[in-house]
């Protein structure tokens, strides 16, 4: 019930959800992000991207025909560096990470974020590898903080320590989010390659509370720890989570190269997706402020997922070397990207043949060209389709109507069989991928 001196308002429980939170602290772009993250599945993309439309931002004076209009790129990810001291088999950088060219400058970064900003761009994450490593954290916080943005730091939490987190946080940063390998401390440091991982996570989780950031945990689920999901949301609640994302493994980079070591079985999937419903009907009931994310894997549906909100949407990624991206995973498509040392972001944004490459429905052949589904979906997901057809533009394969899906049902009998052990898995190290490129 909303009252004011010459009435009052009912106001529907959608209504009551978003005026709680406007409490004259958060900015729009971080109520925004607080409802996605409440209620990944009631607003979706798509909405805030409505919502992004109307929201004065910083003319572009750009002049396209409106029906072929791209809305701001409203989520800059700025992948610091591709360093990391951490061996993760499901990591979704590039195989031949250690091949690519010089990471940007502080001051290359910060032009980055100002011509995104200027675009349209509200909400900014540092990502990696391991953005930690970059001794200019604390400064390109600063700076994103100066030009208005929402920063989430997505970091292993190797490297963080109670002193540089509140530097972080007097430099304006928003949130912190600290990726766990599993529950179980031996599994653990023997996914991330690391055996002080697990007590470093744990000690800057207990950290990340105490500062009065909101306390977000993200675990890749897998078939090596989904059997102990239980474990997991224990362990999330005992540090006090604010949000937890289960996110199961997707296929690309690293996580494709061991994808028959990591898929779960179905049975798996179902019996975690049992107990986290059951978790949260319990924590809804007791009122708890812990929410679940649970992310499936694409390898269990029957429609694609409308990957990015569509290519070149609302989605921008900068790699350390400063190529864009409207994915992170687009660089292994036989695409040519463009780069920031070379073009304005205006020009990659609207105007490059890279991010224009899936716009719109042109592009696409049959099935679904014709299917009454594209404009939820838009075919998917074009590195997956790449990955699995060798043909960026085909359907993605997780449609069951593709004339390709017969690969994902091929996956599905493949996990039932699997016996690969998790010490065969093959880390995310420069040894590795030397020995890839070698190979290929
Ligand atoms: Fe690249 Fe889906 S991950 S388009």
């Amino acid at each position: 019930m909303l009252l004011y001196p010459e009435g009052m308002v009912r106001l529907n429980e959608s209504a009551g959800q978003i005026l709680n939170l406007v409490d004259g602290r958060r900015s729009v772009a971080q109520i925004m992000f607080d409802l996605r993250q409440r209620f990944p599945d009631a607003l979706g993309w798509t909405t805030t991207h409505w919502l992004l439309s109307r929201w004065p931002m910083p003319s572009t004076g750009y002049n396209l025909k409106p029906e072929n209009q791209p809305g701001p790129p409203f989520w800059l990810l700025a992948e610091l560096t591709y360093r990391c001291p951490l061996q993760c088999p499901y990591c979704s950088n590039p195989l031949d990470f250690n091949q690519q060219g010089e990471e940007l400058s502080t001051m290359q970064w910060i032009e980055v974020f100002r011509q995104a900003r200027e675009l349209g761009a509200v909400q900014l994450g540092f990502s990696g590898g391991e953005p930690l490593v970059r001794q200019d954290l604390e400064e390109l916080i600063r700076a994103a903080r100066e030009l208005g943005y929402y920063s989430n730091l997505i970091t292993s939490g190797i490297g963080l320590t109670e002193a540089r987190m509140a530097a972080f946080k007097e430099a304006g940063l928003d949130h912190i989010q600290i990726s766990f390998q599993a529950a179980d401390e031996e599994v653990n440091n023997l996914l991330a390659g690391s055996r002080k991982a697990f007590a470093q996570k744990l000690a800057m989780a207990h950290a990340v509370k105490a500062q009065g950031y909101p306390m977000v945990l993200n675990f890749v689920i897998h078939r090596h720890n989904i059997d102990q999901i239980e474990r997991i949301i224990e362990l999330c609640l005992a540090l006090e989570a604010d949000f937890v994302e289960l996110a199961t493994c997707q296929f690309y980079g690293w996580a494709e190269l061991n994808r028959a070591g990591l898929l779960p079985t179905r049975a798996q999937l179902q019996r975690a997706e049992r107990i986290t419903n059951q978790y949260r009907e319990k924590l809804a009931a007791e009122n708890h402020p812990c929410k679940l994310i649970l992310v499936t894997p694409d390898y269990y549906e029957e429609r694609p997922k409308a990957c990015m909100n569509g290519w070149g949407s609302l989605f921008l990624d900068i790699t350390p070397d400063g190529t864009a991206l409207p994915c992170h995973s687009a660089r292994q498509l036989p695409v040519q990207f463009p780069n920031v040392r070379n073009h304005s972001l205006r020009h990659i944004w609207y105007d490059s043949f890279g991010f224009n490459r899936f716009r719109g429905y042109d592009w696409m052949p049959e099935p679904c060209r014709s299917c009454d589904e594209k404009e939820q979906d838009f075919g998917g997901c074009r590195c997956q389709a790449f990955l699995l057809t060798g043909d960026a533009s085909n359907a993605d394969p997780v449609c069951a109507k593709s004339p390709h899906h017969e690969v994902i049902l091929a996956a599905r009998i493949d996990a039932e069989q699997a016996t690969q052990a998790i010490d065969a898995l093959t880390l995310r190290n420069e040894r590795n991928a030397r020995l890839i490129a070698k190979a290929r």
